[in-house]
C-alpha cells in the first residue's frame, strides 16, 4: 500500500518526509524526460516580441525555451538543448555592459543561429566587426542569397524580410563567409563551416514570409531535429508525470470558465480522475447567464467534481466606492484567495492546488528584460493563491502558448465553445465599468456585452477576433429620444484581433454590424443613449479600458 494514501492518520513531520523523498524521485524522471525531449534554446537579448522566435521553433514540432542571457549551463544543460537562437535585443555591442553570448554558447559546440544583435554579439565576440549606421534599417527589405548554405533549402534566391537594426556588420569575423545581403546590408547573413549562423533579419515575424522556412532548416538540417514535440505527445507525458507527481493526493484547481483553468483541470481529472475537486467562483463580475453555462459545461460535458460558491455580494460590497483599476484588482483577487480557501477547506486535506500558467506568464517574470519594466497592469494572481495556502503547486501548463493550450483542449476531446472561448480577465467586469461597480452599472454592462456578443456570433466572427466586449464608459451624454431629453450612458465597444495580448489591432468590423450593435444597444438597454467603437490599436492602449 503506498504510504502517502494514508496521511489522513500519520503525523504531518512524517507525511512531509516522504513528499520530500518522492519529490526526489520524481525530478529525477521529470528530468530523463527532458533528456528525450529534443530542445532549442532561445537566448533572450531582451526583446519584447522573442517569444515569437519559441513560437516559430514549436509551430515546426520542436520544443524551445527561453533562457536569459546570463543563465548558467546547469540551467540550460538541464533542457538537453539541440541547438541554440540567440535572440534580438535593444543594446549595441560596442556600449558599456551590452549583454554577451555566454561562454557555453561557444564551448559545447552546438549550432548556433544568431538574430540582429543575436547575429552582432556573435560577431563582435568572434573577432568580427560591427559599427553603427548613420540611419536604422528598419522595415521591408529584399534579401539576396550570394551563396549555397543549409539554411537556405527550398528557398528562393531573393525574398522580402524584416529588419529592425541600427548596427551593421562590416567584417565577418575569421573562418566566417558572408550568405546574403541587402541594399544596405553587405553582410545580412553569415556562416562558417562548425555550424554558426548569424543573420540580421527577423525571420521570426510575419513580414519575413520564408522565416519560419529559414528556422525549420536551421532546426532539421542544421540541428538535426526530428520534430517529436506534439501535442499528443505532450497529453500523454503530461498525463504520465502528473499521475506520478500526485500520487494518491488531492488536488484543487479554481476553474475560472476560461480555457487556461479548464484545460489545467480536464488533463488532471484524466491522470487522477476524482482525485481532483474543482472550485468555482461566482464573483458576481461575470457576463449574462456565463455561470449556467460553465457549469452545465463542467458537469455534464467534463464530469468532473465541481463545488460552486456564489459570493456575489461578497465582491460587491468589496468594491463598493472603489474607482481606482488596480485596487479593483486587488480586492477582487483577495477576496478570490478568501472564498476559494474557505472553499478548500471543506473538502478536508488537499496536497496539490493546479493552476493555469501558461509560458508568457512564466516568461513575464524571468526574463532580464522584466527585470526593470515597469507593470502596466497586474493580470495575473500567479503565486497569490499557493504562498498563502501552502499546497504544492501543479502548473502543468507553464511551457505552453495560448495558442496551444486550445490545441491541447481540442486533443482531448473538450467542447468547442470552451476550447475557442475569447479571454475574460479575471476581475471581470468590474475593469470595464469605468468608476464605481454597482449592482445597476452590472446589470446595463452585462445587457449591452450580451448584444455584442449575439451580433458578433451571428455574424461568425466571433472565434476570428481575440476579444470582443462592451464597456461601460463614466461618461454620460444628451440624447432625443421621441420628443424627450435623455441624458444616458455611453458604451464603448471594443473589439481587437492578436495573436497573443502582447499587441493587438481594432478589428475592422463591417459598419452594417456595427450599426446593428449600436441600433440594439440604445434600443434594448434603459439608460444608454450613446455606442461608441474604440478604434485603438495596442500600443499604445491596451486592450481592456482598466
Ligand atoms: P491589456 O488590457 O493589458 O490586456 O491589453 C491583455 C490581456 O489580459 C487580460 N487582462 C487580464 N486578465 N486579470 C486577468 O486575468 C486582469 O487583471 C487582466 N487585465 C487584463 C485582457 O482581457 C487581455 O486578454
Amino acid at each position: 500500500m503506498d504510504r502517502i494514501s494514508t496521511t489522513g492518520d500519520i503525523e504531518v513531520s512524517t507525511y512531509l518526509e516522504i513528499a520530500k523523498e518522492r519529490r526526489g524521485q520524481r525530478a529525477v524522471s521529470r528530468q530523463q524526460r527532458r533528456r528525450m525531449r529534443e530542445t532549442v534554446a532561445v537566448i533572450d537579448f531582451g526583446s519584447q516580441y522573442n517569444m515569437l522566435i519559441a513560437r516559430r521553433i514549436r509551430e515546426c514540432n520542436v520544443y524551445s525555451e527561453m533562457v536569459p542571457y546570463d543563465a548558467s549551463w546547469e540551467k540550460v544543460a538541464a533542457l538537453n538543448p539541440k541547438g541554440f537562437i540567440l535572440s534580438g535585443g535593444p543594446a549595441s555591442v560596442y556600449e558599456d555592459g551590452a549583454p554577451m553570448a555566454p561562454s557555453w554558447v561557444y564551448d559545447k559546440h552546438l549550432p548556433v543561429l544568431g538574430i540582429c544583435y543575436g547575429m552582432q554579439t556573435l560577431v563582435h565576440q568572434l573577432g568580427g566587426k560591427v559599427t553603427p549606421t548613420p540611419s536604422h534599417e528598419y522595415g521591408h527589405a529584399t534579401l539576396n542569397l550570394s551563396t549555397d548554405s543549409p539554411l537556405w533549402f527550398g528557398l528562393p534566391t531573393s525574398m522580402p524580410v524584416w529588419m529592425s537594426h541600427g548596427d551593421l556588420i562590416v567584417e565577418t569575423p575569421p573562418g566566417f563567409s558572408a550568405l546574403a545581403y541587402t541594399d544596405n546590408s553587405p553582410v545580412a547573413a553569415m556562416g562558417n563551416d562548425q555550424n554558426i549562423y548569424g543573420m540580421l533579419f527577423h525571420p521570426e515575424v510575419a513580414h519575413t514570409p520564408h522565416g519560419k522556412d529559414i528556422i525549420r532548416n536551421f532546426l532539421f538540417d542544421v540541428c538535426g531535429c526530428k520534430g517529436t514535440w506534439t501535442t499528443s505527445n505532450f497529453i500523454s507525458d503530461t498525463m504520465g508525470s502528473l499521475r506520478e507527481h500526485v500520487g494518491s493526493g488531492k488536488v484543487v484547481c479554481a476553474l475560472s470558465g476560461g480555457v487556461d483553468s479548464a484545460v489545467v483541470a480536464t488533463l488532471i481529472h484524466r491522470a487522477v480522475g476524482d482525485q481532483l475537486t474543482c472550485i468555482y467562483v461566482n464573483t458576481g463580475l461575470l457576463r449574462r447567464d456565463e455561470v449556467e453555462r460553465n457549469l452545465n459545461t463542467f458537469k455534464q460535458h467534463l464530469r468532473m467534481n465541481v463545488v460552486y460558491a456564489d459570493a456575489s455580494q461578497r465582491f460587491l460590497g468589496k468594491l463598493q466606492g472603489v474607482i481606482d483599476p488596480e485596487k479593483k484588482r486587488r480586492l477582487v483577487g483577495e477576496e478570490f484567495i478568501r472564498v476559494f480557501e474557505e472553499e478548500a477547506s471543506r473538502i478536508g486535506q488537499v496536497h496539490f492546488l493546479a493552476q493555469g500558467t501558461l509560458y508568457p506568464d512564466v516568461i513575464e517574470s524571468s526574463t532580464p528584460d522584466s527585470k526593470g519594466s515597469a507593470r502596466i497592469k497586474t493580470h495575473h494572481n500567479v503565486g497569490g493563491l499557493p504562498s498563502v495556502m501552502n499546497l504544492e503547486l501543479l502548473e502543468p501548463l507553464r511551457s505552453l502558448f495560448k495558442d496551444e493550450v486550445r490545441e491541447v483542449g481540442a486533443a482531448m476531446g473538450m467542447p468547442d465553445e470552451m476550447v475557442w472561448r475569447q479571454p475574460f480577465p479575471g476581475p471581470g467586469l468590474a475593469i470595464r465599468i469605468i468608476g464605481e461597480v454597482t449592482q445597476e452599472k452590472l446589470e446595463v454592462l452585462r445587457a449591452a456585452d450580451w448584444i455584442v456578443m449575439n451580433e458578433i456570433k451571428k455574424a461568425k466572427l466571433y472565434s476570428e477576433l481575440w476579444q470582443t466586449f462592451a464597456v461601460l464608459t463614466d461618461a454620460r451624454s444628451v440624447g432625443v429620444m421621441g420628443d424627450h431629453r435623455t441624458y444616458g450612458y455611453v458604451v464603448a465597444v471594443r473589439a481587437v484581433t492578436s495573436d497573443d495580448a502582447m499587441t493587438a489591432d481594432w478589428a475592422r468590423l463591417p459598419y452594417d454590424l456595427l450599426g446593428r450593435i449600436s441600433t440594439r444597444i440604445v434600443n434594448e438597454v434603459p439608460g444608454v443613449n450613446r455606442v461608441v467603437y474604440d478604434i485603438s490599436s495596442k500600443p499604445p492602449a491596451t486592450i481592456e479600458w482598466e
